[in-house]
């Protein structure tokens, strides 16, 4: 058992004094039968007695004790048992449960109201695609529900479901929730880790790097090349790899210093853009070289013939991979882009590096006069000893600016002809200085070009002129220009020009290492990688080989691929996925097609790649539907992969759910799983993948989605049914996905918070993991975040561990803490990677400048800080989401911040109506807008501000108008004060015309009597009602102060002292205040004591007691609010409930007592002030315009157009 010591507090107890014990940890207890009767009855019902015993200790020697033995583990020398103490079961309640119908549906319902304690059992038999997992791990979930459990019986040999059969009896005894009985034996469905797949062995093998700035991040990943089966074009050649070469760019994008789309051209270009240049054998077993756009840094290659050379007799294979590139580079930039000529001067940057050397043996074999930069004297010694015409009259430094004096000097102030430039910043600015009049920059360095760095036109006036050279573009992009360089690359290899240059040679297994070592820029010439050693022949084929690498899963462009629910959140997701892993053909299912701008866009971009994109609309809730969506399919190409991704939710306490609402859910889920399986075994026969994707609410349970739960655990079944026949079936239970998709929408804000134990996962993280599932073969997988509740947010340890990572530092003991980064060896490079991590991990904002001088100490420091900032950002934000796990951390005051959290301004709470600004008005005061949408009336909280519905207003499509509340109204009831507000509505409301009325917390009362004043005068309308309701908003006010006239006083003002001097309102305070103002008689004497404590000017503390003394006064109203039994709201009326609710209350928060019509109640993720700022509160009651615009908006779509 994994116990944090610092978490258990050891205190000594006598067992005999203890009961209602969960569990009870024991050793050889069987054989004292007295101790074991007092650990029994020290135990409450159903909890248990972990019981270590020596072997040979017979488990039934509990019996008589009605404990039942739930598991047994011989260990070497003794053995582990789980006792449970037995319940008694009762005169339980059996519903049988079909996926056929949900006949049983209410009988459920009925069960769970009305059960108390009594048991309810749900079986299932002799069905065994039944999704009673899914329903009974939700229903878990919802109150009332702690005596339901789940019998599904999938052995058909198994007699009929009775409670007084053995079989079923001994079952029931041990009073588990989930009891599925399959082979003979009873068990459950459980999550266990997935291994055994972490990787594949394979002979294409490609690197990349997962997080650009981590070098530690590097993988090799499985590739789609298979030596027996690939088909070349005449102008590819599959090349098996001996050597690859690093090149600076890959530098550059793996420390993050230029992202990848710099380099690619499109989304398909930058999924791998490690590595350029390679050397290796062809099929035919020739030795050659080459070149590639990207992905060259990989076991195998598909290589273009015009970037292809036979490797000279006299070279190595290691000697070749120093080659292509920097030949090509100096080649296309001197020659072809520079017009180099004999005779000319030439500064060449970096005269140590790949392309330095290279430039310099061309410039100086063209005759041209060398000037060259090096970083270190190791450098300017190998290049005086390789090229003796070179002294250090040509050689500057290239670490500072000091080459430009040595440029001038040398050249008596000209300056050269041609720069090659790879230096950056102040460098390259010097290095332009350096430029003769009509001089030529070559700008092969990516660094101030990706930053879009200054350069000064004066420069133009010397007839200079300025080529940024990028190479990556030319091998991508232009094929006759890749020719004629090939034929002077040739060339240059005849002539003796080209001669391979010096090397530091990796194992492809160090990856990290060679690129850290490019990053200390200490290498002379080039660093390769290898992947095999060369052998002795010139020709022999070679052997086959296979490596280590995460598995990837790829398409067959020939093939065409089904998402029903493509257009979805996640759908688009996985439909560019499968573009970007080779699929050319999807098929994306939908009920009404392309509606939003992204979903076109997205459809455009696959287009503009080939990739053919039918939309299909085909009813996949029918037979025919999906038929006819596989015949479309099989029009493209042979189906080789179906994605089910379509949802509809229809959420809601199970009480509230209808049969209708499970029909609902089933359609796309169910119901479309069930026709896809059957009409894919006939109409699909090489399907390699059927794939659904259900939830962790399945595995798992949520409130509110039982049938989601429930239609899920169908497709899961379905999945398990096609593996055991032999067919492809996978379903993958989803937490929630934080980025898009269903769940994204609903919580916009707040996507690194735990809901229900799980983060958000990301979407990139899903993709990854899919790839994983895609290759593995359990029918059932699940993916999500689980929440650290122990290292919440990122510590110190994690800043440091970033760093320690980007800067290869493996044991902190092995350095000094307090060195700078600088001292300890970081180069610019690595600063700059550095400076990326903090900013993008951690949200630090560090100058290059900060980061030199940072140590390791202070970067402990910083992580410590950072983590205070979260954990003050956290309780800045409020309770949060998920607050309703711990109902009773919150005390009193802390509840009441929830009814009553701003006292409003003196200024603005004059007013009796306010317009607020919403996505239909700006809201001021125009009142003519008014004509132009919808009008919602909003009623504030107790507060009587408009303030307060600011965040929701600002999300409504209607023109909201708040009815503001008077102090001077103290003492007056609801009734009165809807009274008074009444005239405001009608100068707004035409005579007769409908109204739309929005009541929050308090307003909730007012909403409602208003609601009837108008209806009395013929009207109907529409009532929103926000998280309050009579019968709840007294339960909540006397939950929160107290029945207790004196308490509830004190409770109130030290709750107004919080709200309006939260900075001085510290518990010590608080203390004092109660100490102060208990012994005072009345409550206006307490209050004026609280009110003189408040910092502020004399005339805002008379505004603050005004507004107090309403506040209260509208509190004890509402305690002492009747509603008049024989009056009943007749209008349609919107519950919206705040999930993390304040208490446990009835589903409708007994709003059925007032309301004529079913009140449609919708519960929404927040408390109960955060569910004013969530978009699906607001979406909720956009629903009766968005339903009118968007019926306009079909009609008026041309689909073929928006898709264009
Ligand atoms: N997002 C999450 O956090 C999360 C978590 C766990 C599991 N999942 C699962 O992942 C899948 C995708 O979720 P998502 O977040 O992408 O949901 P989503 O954004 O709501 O997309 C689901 C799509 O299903 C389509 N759909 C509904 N009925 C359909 C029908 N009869 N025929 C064809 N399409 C239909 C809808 O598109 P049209 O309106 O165009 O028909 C909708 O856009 C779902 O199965 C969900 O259960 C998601």
């Amino acid at each position: 058992m994994d116990l944090n010591m610092a978490e258990v507090k050891i205190e000594d107890h006598k067992l005999k004094d203890k009961q209602e014990c969960t569990l009870l940890i024991a050793s050889n207890i069987l054989l004292h039968r007295e101790l074991l009767q007092t650990a029994v009855n020290a135990l409450a019902d159903g909890a248990c007695i972990l019981a270590r015993e020596k072997v040979g200790t017979e488990s039934e020697l509990s019996n008589g004790f009605r404990l039942e033995t739930m598991f047994e583990k011989t260990l070497k020398e003794e053995k582990l048992l789980l006792l449970r103490k037995g319940v008694t079961l009762g005169n339980p309640v059996v519903i049988h449960v079909t996926g056929h119908n949900y006949d049983w549906l209410p009988e459920v319902q009925t069960a769970i109201r009305s059960s108390s304690k009594r048991h309810v059992i749900l079986v299932v038999q002799g069905e065994p695609l039944s999704g009673v997992v899914g329903l009974v791990n939700c229903i878990r979930k919802e109150p009332g529900s702690d005596y339901v459990r789940c019998f599904f019986i999938l052995d058909s040999s198994a007699p009929q479901f009775d409670v007084n059969l053995p079989l079923y009896q001994q079952q029931l005894k041990k009073d588990l929730v989930m009891n599925v009985y399959s082979g003979g034996k009873w068990g459950s469905y459980q999550h266990l880790p997935l291994d055994g797949c972490a990787t594949v062995s394979t002979p294409h093998v490609s690197l990349k790097i997962m997080t650009p700035g981590d070098l530690s991040s590097f993988r090799w990943l499985e590739g789609n090349l298979v030596p027996e089966s690939v088909q070349t074009t005449p102008d590819e050649e599959l090349v098996q790899i001996y050597y690859s070469a690093l090149n600076f760019g890959n530098v550059v994008l793996a420390t993050g210093k230029v992202a990848a789309n710099f380099l690619g051209n499109n989304q398909l270009s930058q999924d791998n853009v490690q590595g350029m240049e390679f050397s290796g054998r062809d099929q035919k077993g020739c030795r050659v070289m080459g070149m590639m756009a990207q992905q060259a840094l990989a076991s195998m290659v598909l290589a273009d013939t015009k970037m292809l050379w036979k490797v000279p007799d006299h070279w190595t294979l290691e000697d070749a991979a120093t080659v292509p590139v920097v030949y090509s580079t100096a080649y296309y930039a001197l020659v072809m882009v520079g017009g180099m000529k004999k005779g000319e001067s030439v500064l060449i940057h970096s005269g140590g590096g790949g392309v330095g050397l290279a430039a310099i043996n061309i410039c100086l074999h063209a005759g041209c006069m060398v000037y060259t930069t090096v970083g270190t004297k190791e450098k300017r010694e190998f290049i005086k000893k390789q090229y003796p015409q070179l002294t250090d009259r040509n050689i500057g430094n290239s670490r500072d600016t000091s080459f430009e004096h040595l440029v001038l000097t040398e050249t008596n102030g000209r300056g050269v002809d041609l720069v090659l430039n790879s230096l950056s910043e102040d460098k390259q600015q010097a290095s332009i200085r350096c430029l003769a009049p009509r001089g030529r920059f070559l700008e092969i360095g990516k660094f101030d070009l990706a930053n879009n760095s200054f350069l000064g036109l004066e420069v133009f006036l010397r007839e200079t002129s300025f080529h940024g050279v990028m190479l990556d573009k030319v091998t991508s992009e232009d094929p006759e220009t890749l020719k004629i360089l090939q034929d002077i690359v040739t060339q240059g290899i005849s002539a003796g020009v080209v001669r391979p240059l010096p090397r530091t040679v990796f194992p492809y297994t160090e990856v990290e290492q060679a690129f850290r070592y490019m990053t200390t820029g200490k290498h002379v010439g080039k660093v390769l990688m290898q992947f095999q050693p060369e052998e002795d022949s010139k020709v022999v084929v070679p052997a086959p080989r296979l490596m280590q690498a995460y598995p990837q899963y790829f398409c067959n462009p020939s093939y065409s691929y089904i998402i029903a629910g493509g257009l979805g959140g996640f759908g688009l997701e996985l439909a560019d996925w499968l573009v970007l892993r080779g699929a050319r053909k999807l098929v994306l299912s939908s009920r009404s097609g392309v509606r939003t701008g992204y979903q076109s866009f997205r459809v455009r971009t696959w287009r503009s790649y080939g990739v053919k994109v039918v939309i299909s609309l085909a009813d996949i809730t029918t037979k025919s539907g999906v038929r006819a969506l596989l015949s479309e399919a099989n029009r493209l190409g042979q189906v080789d992969a179906i994605f089910n991704l379509a949802v509809v939710l229809r959420d809601a306490f199970l009480e509230n759910q209808t049969k209708a609402d499970f029909v609902t859910s089933a359609g796309p889920k169910a119901i479309a799983t069930r026709h896809l399986d059957e009409l894919s075994r006939q109409m699909c026969p090489h399907l390699r993948h059927f794939v659904v994707f259900s939830s962790v609410t399945c595995g798992c349970g949520n409130t509110g989605q039982t049938n989601y739960g429930m239609n899920n655990s169908i497709m899961e079944r379905i999945c398990e049914a096609r593996v055991r026949d032999g067919l492809p079936g996978l379903a993958v239970q989803w937490g929630a996905v934080g980025d898009v998709g269903l769940v994204a929408e609903m919580q916009e804000k707040h996507r690194d918070r735990a809901i229900g134990g799980l983060l958000m996962q990301r979407i990139a993280s899903c993709l990854e993991v899919l790839d994983i599932f895609m290759r593995q073969s359990c029918p059932i997988v699940a993916s999500m975040v689980v929440a650290d509740k122990h290292s919440r947010g990122s510590g110190s340890t994690d800043i440091v561990q970033c760093c320690r990572n980007i800067m290869g530092i493996c044991d902190l003991k092995t350095i000094e803490l307090n060195k700078t980064l600088l001292d300890l060896g970081m180069d610019s490079m690595t600063a700059v990677a550095i400076k990326q991590t903090l900013e993008r991990e951690f949200d630090i904002y560090l100058t290059l400048q900060e980061i030199r001088n940072l140590t390791f100490a202070g970067l402990e420091e910083l992580g410590t800080r950072n983590q205070k900032t979260e954990a003050e950002k956290q309780s800045l934000e409020g309770p949060s989401v998920d607050d309703d796990d711990d109902d009773n951390d919150d005390g009193p005051p802390i509840r009441m911040q929830l009814l009553l959290h701003v006292l409003g301004d003196e200024a603005s709470s004059l007013y009796p109506v306010v317009r607020l600004p919403s996505a239909a008005g700006a809201g001021a005061d125009v009142e003519d807008e008014l004509k132009a949408g919808p009008v919602l009336f909003m009623l504030p909280g107790v507060e009587g501000v408009a303030s307060v519905l600011e965040p929701l207003a600002k999300n409504l499509k209607y023109q909201a108008v708040c009815l503001q509340l008077n102090y001077r109204d103290i003492g007056q009831t609801a009734h009165d004060i809807a009274q008074s507000l009444l005239p405001h509505i009608h100068s707004r409301l035409a005579p007769g015309a409908p109204f739309r009325l929005l009541g929050y917390s308090y307003g909730v009362m007012l909403a409602l009597e208003l609601a009837l004043a108008l209806e009395a005068e013929g009207r109907e309308g529409h009532l929103y009602l926000v998280d309050h309701s009579p019968d709840y908003a007294k339960s909540v006010i006397q939950h929160i102060l107290g029945t207790n006239e004196e308490q509830f006083d004190i409770n109130f003002i030290c709750t107004i002292y919080k709200v309006v001097a939260p900075q001085e309102a510290t518990s010590e305070a608080v203390r004092k205040l109660v100490e102060k103002i208990t012994p005072m008689k009345s409550r206006e004497e307490k209050l004026d004591h609280v009110i003189s404590m408040l910092l502020m000017p004399t005339g805002d503390k008379q505004h603050y007691k005004t507004a107090i003394a309403s506040i209260f006064a509208r509190m004890k109203n509402t305690l002492g609010y009747e509603w008049n039994p024989k009056k009943r709201v007749k209008s349609q009326t919107t519950l919206l409930k705040a999930r993390a609710s304040a208490l446990k209350a009835e589903e409708d928060y007994g709003l059925s007592k007032i309301c004529e019509k079913k009140v449609e109640v919708h519960v929404v993720p927040g408390n109960h002030v955060t569910v004013l700022g969530k978009k699906e509160t607001a979406a909720i009651i956009n629903r009766q315009v968005t339903d009118s615009e968007a019926l306009k908006f079909k009609n008026s779509l041309n689909e073929e157009h928006i898709l264009q």
